[in-house]
């Protein structure tokens, strides 16, 4: 994502300090800020925070995650939070390949990814989110029975993923090659809304692990 560097976004994002855990507290004290009672979603590369933002705004019930490597993004997300003054979200900027240091074991119902960096070029495979050393990251994060959302404007990602996916053992449902034709609720992110405006479709999967999928990655740990 490209962004022009944001001089005061330590400033803005101290004013939004209660929209995060300090990392130093974490994993120990992950239950103190957030409830094991109560369902748990996480987005990992969140970019500016709409959909996230949009999601916990619909869903007080829930808790929410969002991740995003990128400071000045991240600022933008908490801003939004803070701005609809909701209590039931919260940022970190991490890279998804350490969560497993920060976050505990099956704690997340949902994984979403959106619009996930492409790396088209095969010498940078391994840092696509949907690349199975990647996966291998942050899957522990998930509940047995959870499952994660992938939506992309970009097709050879998307095929690529349903590869990776499908070898990993993930059963893979409401695969859709043109997401905004089904009917399907959906929050827009800030990538969506941009390539749909340009008449791209939207493709996307829902994917739950299976025992051969935690068998496979329990071999590659
Ligand atoms: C193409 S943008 C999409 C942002 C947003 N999800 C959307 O749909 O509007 C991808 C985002 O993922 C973040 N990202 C990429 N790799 C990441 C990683 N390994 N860990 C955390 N965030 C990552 C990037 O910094 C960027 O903000």
């Amino acid at each position: 994502m490209r962004l022009r560097k944001k001089k005061n976004a330590p400033a803005r994002f101290a004013r939004c300090a209660d929209y995060t855990v300090k990392t130093e507290e974490l994993p120990e004290n992950f239950y103190r800020y957030f409830s094991p009672e109560k369902p748990l979603e996480l987005e990992i590369g969140s970019g500016k925070g709409r959909f996230i933002v949009t999601l916990a705004e619909q869903n007080p019930e829930k808790q929410f995650i969002a991740v995003e490597r990128v400071f000045d993004c991240l600022v933008m997300a908490m801003e939004k939070a803070k701005g609809k003054e909701l209590e039931n979200i919260r940022f970190f900027c991490l890279d998804a390949g350490g969560l497993q240091e920060f976050f505990p074991r099956e704690c997340a119902d949902v994984i979403y990814l959106n619009f996930s960096d492409p790396w088209p070029k095969s010498r940078y495979a391994k840092r696509r989110l949907t690349h199975r050393r990647m996966v291998a990251a942050y899957l522990p994060l998930l509940k047995k029975e959870g499952k994660i959302c992938f939506k992309t404007d970009n097709r050879p990602l998307f095929d690529f993923s349903v590869a990776e996916f499908r070898a990993l053992g993930f059963r893979l449902e409401e695969l859709t090659y043109d997401l905004h034709s089904t009917g399907a609720p959906n929050i827009m992110t800030e990538y969506e809304e941009r390539f749909s405006a340009m008449g791209v479709p939207i493709n996307r999967f829902v994917a739950y692990p299976t025992e051969q999928t935690w068998r496979l990655l329990a071999a590659k740990a």
